[in-house]
């Protein structure tokens, strides 16, 4: 049964070094219902398929620079779910059977009819849906809408799986926008628990006097305004998962009717000295670093032990620069949908500026990037001229010029800083150098009037 994938358009590469072919060849194809592209030779193809998806690329075979079984070794290691059609004329079928050998999926023998072509392309569509539709049996997503394929991601999934088949807490550490609220659904909806609810719970979000009422509930009369008895987050979340998002800022008080839950298993409503047990598995998520700030006390060493028990970090984009594409086409994919638009097209150019950028904003950045792109580009292209300044600047482009380290620093400094809104906490945080350092340096490059504090 073909999949939703493989009822949209098959996506066909066409290499081939006359002009001629790939024009008349394009023409056909897209007259059919594909939707081709072409490229002239096999480094313009790789070019390509660096940046699109491609499930089809029907080859020449003997062309003036790279062979197209150059290409067939290329898409193997570097594209293995991309099929491929080798094109060849009678005196090399040789080089075709090679080519097989070397991962093709067939071969068409030149001249060929616009007929025979379609049947071949049609006979590998079926292949690959199959194909797609079996692997998708035998392999459930297990990332729930979590997306990446790059190894810092898969070193996260494995974390997600493990943290699913215990019932011990977890605590989910990453930079802010790295995703980290993705992740406790993962985990309870991919476990035995996923039936049971799970409550997400922001521990910067409950008024200090509310929290044991919010936690744990209260009984009617408890208070003056306790109209009813209302059921607390943790009882809520009793067989299920509690998500405590923000943990690094919970206040000392929170901190400590979080400990005891946790080390007692049982809470009581406020107003009632009835004791209740409650079986309620803790995710917890913080952008700080909790280790420094038990060290610092400000958090408690023991509530830290409670939670840390797995310890997920989520990597931020930088380290998994192959992911941008994939993340950037699913929330294309996404905005175009919400907003009935067509997907636009990037220059290349484009595309070169967003995957070198260095995302210190994370998928939150690039998400709001594609999203304001979308709202803003009319015309269906995206060329360099419509990013950002900060993305612009990342281009390798020969306005490159040597220059003393402190002009590039300051500069990075402002770009870091305009990501965050001028917030000087979170932009040291991403520079990874205190708050008095980086007051010291704003200063040094003449950014800021008054003296560092102290
Ligand atoms: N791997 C991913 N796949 C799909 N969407 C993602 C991914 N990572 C992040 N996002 C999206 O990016 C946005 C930011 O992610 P999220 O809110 O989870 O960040 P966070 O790590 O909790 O940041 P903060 O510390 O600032 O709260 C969300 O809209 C989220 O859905
Ligand atoms: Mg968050």
């Amino acid at each position: 049964m073909p999949d939703k994938k493989m009822r949209e358009k098959l996506r066909i590469l066409i290499v081939d070094d006359s002009t001629e072919t790939l024009e008349i060849l394009q023409r056909q194809l897209n007259a059919a219902g594909y939707a081709a592209r072409v490229a002239p030779g096999v480094a313009e193809a790789i070019g390509i398929l660096e940046f699109h998806p491609v499930d089809l690329v029907i080859t020449d075979m003997k062309m003036p620079r790279a062979s197209g079984l150059d290409l067939v070794r290329y898409i193997r290691q570097n594209a293995p779910d991309t099929e491929i059609m080798i094109m060849t004329a009678y005196p090399c079928i040789e080089g075709a059977v090679q080519s097989v050998k070397d991962g093709a999926e067939d071969y068409l023998t030149k001249p060929f009819t616009n007929a025979e072509l379609l049947a071949a392309i049609e006979r590998i569509r079926e292949k690959l849906a199959l194909r797609r539709s079996a692997h998708a049996a035998a392999a459930p997503s297990p990332t729930f809408g979590i997306i990446g394929e790059s190894p810092a991601m898969r070193a996260v999934y494995a974390l997600i799986d493990k943290a699913a088949s215990t019932l011990v807490n977890v605590l989910i550490s990453g930079e802010s926008g790295t995703g980290k609220e993705l992740v406790p659904r993962a985990i309870h909806y991919g476990g035995d628990r996923a039936s049971a609810p799970f409550v997400s719970v922001n521990c910067t979000a409950i008024p200090d006097t509310l929290i044991e009422s919010e936690l744990f509930g209260h009984v009617k009369g408890a208070f003056t305004g306790a109209k009813e008895s209302r059921t607390g987050f943790f009882q809520i979340a009793d067989g299920g998962t509690i998500f405590l998002d923000e943990i690094g800022d919970a206040s000392p008080n929170l901190q400590g009717k979080l400990l005891r839950v946790l080390q007692n298993k049982e809470i009581h409503m406020v107003g009632s000295s009835h004791l209740r047990k409650v079986d309620t598995r803790v995710i917890a998520a913080t952008h700080k670093d909790l280790r420094s700030l038990v060290s610092k006390g400000l958090f408690r060493e023991d509530l830290f032990y409670r939670i840390d028990v797995i310890d997920i970090p989520v990597p931020p984009l930088r380290e998994r620069s192959d992911d941008v594409m994939i993340l950037m086409n699913h929330f294309l994919a996404k905005f175009s949908k919400e907003m009935h638009r067509e997907i636009p097209e990037f220059t290349d150019s484009a595309l070169m500026a967003i995957r070198s950028h260095s995302w210190p904003g994370n998928v939150r950045e690039l998400e709001n990037l594609v999203q304001r792109l979308m709202v803003v580009v009319d015309s269906g292209r995206i060329d360099v001229a419509d990013l950002p300044p900060a993305l612009r600047g990342q281009i390798p482009a020969k306005t490159w010029r040597a220059r003393p380290l402190a002009e590039v620093e300051a500069e990075h400094i402002d770009n870091v800083l305009a990501e965050v809104d001028g917030n000087k906490t979170r932009a040291a945080e991403i520079l990874g150098i205190d708050r008095k350092t980086l007051r010291l340096k704003l200063k040094r490059a003449g950014r800021l009037e008054n003296p560092p504090e102290e």
